[in-house]
């Protein structure tokens, strides 16, 4: 874990500090291969430390169903069992004295039931001056959408009876504006916003150097730079770049020029599978054709008349096409009237593929 110090220790404070803190409600947003997932999962750990309760889901259809069919009734399952007859499950610790209770849960369904289960757990949560965490990720899937909005409804109002709940949830950018402009929730639009950005490159050095030295070989400073310069502080590719640089050849003592350059290409193709497929798989064939039209651009930007004349269409076909694509978390203004692509490399991905759009 690099460079989210800065949200976590807000994330670990709100959950120290009373109900309705401010970081107890979060939206963190970011492109795909930013860390979202990663920092969700990082909040959860938080609250596990500190003996909280954690519900973990994605933003899909049936969500509220799910939690109160499955995600609550089996987390007040753990409360009943005895401390010493619990099964061990992983990464939860309740706090002393917690567990062996008799409670009784509505087995109620919808978002009448999940406030009514919510407020018993909670209610037995708050004596035991502990709480629940719940996070949502990619909390922007537009068929979740009324779900969620129930979800946050709920929440809003356990908030507002100071009851010992966070809730944290990640999606894309764009589709989360898009989320809170759909009038959704006002609870969402006051959630505190992490805005997870690249790593810096100081950053990105450290974390590529420092695993490297502490596995026992050596790498030098020109060797990190370029690195890093090519994950352009993406900690997905961090990890995939420092990884197949490292397996280039693991019996030589130093990871050299080569193995990096080697390291880097393996990496890029490896970013192919984990970001842009299933980036790009998501896409119309009209979407993915103004993604060819982007990609002939090989100076990082596309002058939107430049896809009007490539796609020969109008500027209120390409306006229409543009807003759904930076929607869709894979194409963002770089500035008046140009067009470039958030994820790294996909614009190589996608001139190597032209016959598959
Ligand atoms: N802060 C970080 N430090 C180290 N590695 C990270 C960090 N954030 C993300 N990663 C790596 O990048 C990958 C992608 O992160 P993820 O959270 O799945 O991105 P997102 O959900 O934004 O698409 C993770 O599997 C992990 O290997
Ligand atoms: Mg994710």
């Amino acid at each position: 874990m690099v460079g989210r110090d800065a949200v976590l220790d807000e994330l670990a404070d709100a959950l120290d500090g009373p109900p309705g803190s401010a970081g107890r409600a979060a939206l963190i947003t970011g492109n795909r291969g930013i860390g979202k997932t990663v920092v969700l999962n990082e909040a959860e750990a938080l609250a596990r430390e500190r003996g909280w309760l954690v519900l973990s889901e994605t933003a899909t259809d049936g969500l509220v169903d799910r939690i109160t069919a499955d995600g609550l009734p089996e987390l007040a399952d753990l409360l009943r069992q005895s401390p010493a007859s619990r099964p061990r499950v992983r990464g939860i610790s309740l706090p002393g004295g917690l567990g062996g209770v008799d409670l009784d849960l509505p087995q109620e369904q919808g978002p009448g039931g999940l406030r009514r289960q919510l407020n018993a757990i909670t209610d037995l949560l708050d004596e035991h001056d502990t709480g629940i965490m719940i996070t949502i990720d990619e909390v922007h899937a537009r068929g979740a959408r009324d779900d969620v909005a129930q979800l946050a409804a709920v929440v809003q109002h356990a908030f507002r009876e100071d009851r010992p709940v966070a809730f944290a949830a990640a999606g894309l950018p764009a589709a989360v504006q898009d989320l809170l402009t759909a009038d959704v929730s006002t609870f969402l639009r006051r959630a505190r916003r992490f805005v997870l950005e690249p790593l810096s490159p100081v950053a990105a050095e450290e974390a590529l150097r420092v695993p490297i030295i502490e596995a026992g070989r050596q790498v030098g400073p020109d060797e990190v730079a370029r690195m890093a310069e090519a994950t352009y502080g993406y900690p997905y590719l961090v990890q995939v770049v420092g990884d197949r640089a490292w397996r280039q050849d693991p019996s030589s003592e130093a990871i050299t020029a080569d193995h990096v350059a080697r390291g880097i290409d393996d990496a890029v193709r490896e970013a192919g599978f984990a970001l842009h497929e299933p980036a790009v798989n998501d896409l119309s064939d009209t979407d993915r054709k103004f993604l060819a039209a982007m990609a002939v651009d090989t100076t990082g930007e596309s002058a939107i008349s430049d896809i009007e004349a490539r796609l020969d269409r109008d500027h209120g076909y390409v306006s229409r096409y543009r807003s759904r694509l930076i929607v869709a978390g894979v194409v963002e203004p770089s500035r008046r009237g140009y067009l470039r692509f958030t994820i790294p490399y996909l614009a190589e991905f996608l001139r190597a593929r032209v016959d598959y759009l």
